[in-house]
């Protein structure tokens, strides 16, 4: 049985994680699973929860920058300079390790990935476990993360000591993760720290380029990623692939009738910034008000799309500026056939 606990109950959750256990937590991107970053058997016990490959390092979640020189060296004055702006928050660095660290979590790299939370419970459970926390999203390996407590149960339940069942996640997608162990920062990963605000600290970062993509620093991007069970397309507008309203539609106040869930517009859903033409439909739709909107909404409506069994879900593409570019990629991502 995993324990359902209260926000109010850190210091419960602190315990668990300090006797080796595994804990599901908010963060200000997405629900997290955490355990100790010292302790082999709580690393492999993230690993076998999830069905993680092994080879798929983790994230170490730290309290605050005074712990950085326990488990990383050397640390660059340019990764002080990003800490200042942007830590607490959404930005994960990668650093050189030091032995404190098992090697289980950085799946044998000499570097470690690091951040610091800025989500109140997630700040509470660091402080009172008083440990380096390492969480990979708190989801079965290959399916969109958790945003909501609901969301790590549904593919957790039972496979996990315990979650915090807080509220929904604010950014709804994973931290931006940038390669600082070397010359020249590199984005391995998009988020909510954009390219061009780490550009305004440190001019040359630059995008992970093909010719990177070497097991050693990209490790997560060989692995299916962030992928619901139903089918999803890419799409510039949602009148390319929506279907006239069907006449036995929106009966009795509900969206769509069984019989309309059974012909191909039926089993459809949307999600984008441009709301469908009058007279077309989708069983399910989510017409967001903004890139911060579609971030948040994606991997919820993902997993909602699960659940009443929607066979295609179109994603509109938006530019690839700032957020857009972790949408994008996230969204490309869950469209993968392979
Ligand atoms: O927002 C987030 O980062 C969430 C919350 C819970 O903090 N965590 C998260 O963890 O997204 P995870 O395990 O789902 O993704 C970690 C990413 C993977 O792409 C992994 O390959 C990369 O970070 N990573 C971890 N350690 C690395 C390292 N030493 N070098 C390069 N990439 C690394
Ligand atoms: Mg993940």
């Amino acid at each position: 049985m995993t324990l359902r606990l209260n926000p109010e109950e850190c210091v419960q959750a602190a315990n668990i994680l300090k006797r080796g256990g595994t804990v599901a937590f908010p963060t200000e991107t997405v629900y997290g699973l955490g355990a100790d970053a010292t302790r082999s058997s709580a690393i492999e016990a993230i690993f076998h929860a999830k069905g993680r490959p092994s080879d798929n390092p983790l994230i170490v979640h730290l309290r605050h920058p005074d712990q950085l020189s326990d488990y990383c060296r050397p640390i660059s004055s340019l990764a002080y300079r990003l800490m200042e702006s942007f830590c607490p928050g959404p930005l994960t660095l990668v650093l050189p390790k030091k032995r404190s660290i098992v090697d289980s979590v950085t799946a044998g790299l000499n570097t470690v990935a690091v951040r610091f939370p800025s989500h109140p419970t997630a700040q509470r459970i660091l402080e009172a476990a008083d440990l380096p926390i390492a969480a990979p999203s708190a989801n079965r390996s290959g399916r969109p993360s958790s945003t909501s407590w609901q969301a790590v149960l549904d593919d957790l339940d039972g496979r996990i000591d315990a979650v915090v069942c807080d509220g929904s996640t604010d950014i709804g997608l994973e931290s931006t993760v940038l390669d600082v162990s070397g010359f020249v920062p590199i984005v391995l990963r998009h988020g909510s720290i954009t390219l061009e605000q780490l550009q305004e600290i440190e001019p040359s970062t630059r995008l992970r380029a093909a010719s990177d993509l070497t097991s050693t620093n990209s490790p997560g991007l060989r692995h299916r990623h962030y992928q619901p069970r139903a089918r999803v397309v890419l799409c510039d507008s949602p009148n390319e692939v929506a279907e006239p309203v069907p006449v036995t539609s929106f009966s009795g106040g509900r969206a769509v009738d069984e019989e309309s869930k059974c012909s191909s517009g039926g089993r459809n859903a949307y999600i984008g910034l441009s709301e469908p033409a009058p007279g077309l439909h989708f069983a399910m739709q989510r017409h967001c008000r903004d890139v911060e909107d579609y971030a948040r909404s994606l991997f919820d409506f993902f997993r909602q799309c699960d659940s009443v069994g929607i066979a295609n879900i179109y994603c509109q593409r938006v530019d690839e500026i700032g957020l857009g570019r972790a949408i994008m990629d996230r969204v490309r991502r869950a469209a993968e056939t392979s």
